[in-house]
């Protein structure tokens, strides 16, 4: 097979991407043709479903994603629940304002989560419920500022992952974050993480994998065994495993045409896509592969990192890059 999904299938590794309602409508062979799981940068975050005032929802790119996937048979993955991030306006300004009570939070969640899993219930695999909760301090623990956490507390973590269960309890449930398989150099998230999820797994809260972001930069040291062995360590546990969000970025000349600053970047990231799938492909309780989107042309990275980009397996003009075939050929050689 010539496509990504296509070499996946026959190792039954699903390849995913991140997709922009653009993605869908003005590359829709590329997004549909060579992955075969997708999951929506934006659409079904709070923000995007329930912008502008409580029970007024917006699920037009939600609903996008979802009729696109259907269409090119392809699985989804739901994202995200609760994170502290991208929620509506309201609810935060209401909460901090003292509008909204805590009760009423409680409240509020419990209708989000039961009113978008109940909208796609059935069609979402993986729902990424949980996201970026954890301090990339040593020793790493549940950020303690979050804004959920301040609001209600740290069990509204698994609180939220019980309401998702009871919602949809044939999605498979993650708890998602980044520096998690040793991007950070320390392996302290790694350790917080892993012990966390297990301790509430023995609780009975249905916590079924973890999602490894796997945002890379070339400028940072990538330890391939490491990432790896921690791969191996979650799926001891039992847990399935989702890479959920990969890229590796790098310096750029300008954010327009993303031309790495030191050419040895054209060698170091398709390396580190490689290994990063070559781990994927090695530990058998990975069950998904996905890029954070598959274009620099609008990838995240340039408006987060100033200066950095060229994160993605395709350029800016959509033309696939040697991370590509770098991918490609491993899974054809899988
Ligand atoms: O919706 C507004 C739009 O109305 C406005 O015209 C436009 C002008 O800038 O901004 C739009 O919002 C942007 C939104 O993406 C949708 O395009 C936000 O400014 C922008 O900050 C937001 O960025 C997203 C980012 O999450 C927010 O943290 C990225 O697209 C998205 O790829 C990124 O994804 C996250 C994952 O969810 C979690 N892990 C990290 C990852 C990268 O940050």
């Amino acid at each position: 097979p010539d496509t990504l999904r296509g070499a996946g299938a026959l190792i039954n590794l699903p390849i995913g991407s991140a997709l922009t309602p653009q993605d869908i409508e003005q590359w829709p062979s590329i997004s549909g043709g060579q992955f075969s799981v997708v999951t929506g940068a934006n659409a079904m975050k709070w923000q995007t479903v329930e912008p502008n005032a409580p029970g007024v929802y917006d699920w037009t790119d939600a609903d996008q994603l979802v009729a696109f996937a259907k269409q090119n048979g392809q699985l989804v993955r739901g994202h995200t629940l609760l994170w502290h991030n991208q929620l509506p306006n309201w609810l935060v300004n209401g909460f901090d304002a003292g509008t909204i009570s805590k009760n009423q939070l409680w409240g509020l969640l419990e209708k989000h989560i039961f009113t978008e899993l109940g909208r796609y219930r059935g069609k979402i695999w993986q729902w990424d419920v949980a996201n970026e909760f954890f301090t990339d301090a040593s020793p790493s623990g549940i950020d303690p500022t979050n804004w959920w956490i301040t609001a209600l507390g740290e069990s509204v973590i698994p609180q939220a992952f019980r309401w998702a269960h009871e919602a949809d309890p044939h999605a498979l449930l993650f708890y998602n974050d980044y520096n998690i398989t040793g991007e950070d150099g320390t392996n302290a998230k790694f350790t917080a993480v892993s012990t966390w999820v297990q301790q509430q797994r023995d609780k009975g809260v249905p916590i079924h994998g973890v999602g490894t972001q796997a945002h890379l930069d070339t400028q940072y040291g990538f330890d391939p065994q490491r990432f790896q062995s921690d791969l191996e360590s979650y799926g001891k546990l039992g847990l399935r495993i989702a890479i959920t969000e990969a890229d590796v970025r790098t310096n750029v000349n300008n954010a327009t045409d993303q031309v790495p600053t030191d050419s040895l970047a054209q060698f170091a990231q398709p390396f580190e896509y490689s290994a990063m799938l070559q781990a994927a492909i090695s530990v058998p309780e990975v069950i998904s592969f996905t890029v954070w989107g598959w274009t620099d042309y609008d990838s995240w990275v340039p408006s987060t990192f100033s200066g950095e980009g060229y994160a993605c397996i395709y350029d800016v003009n959509q033309q696939p890059k040697q991370a590509y075939y770098s991918l490609l050929k491993d899974l054809q050689l899988a």
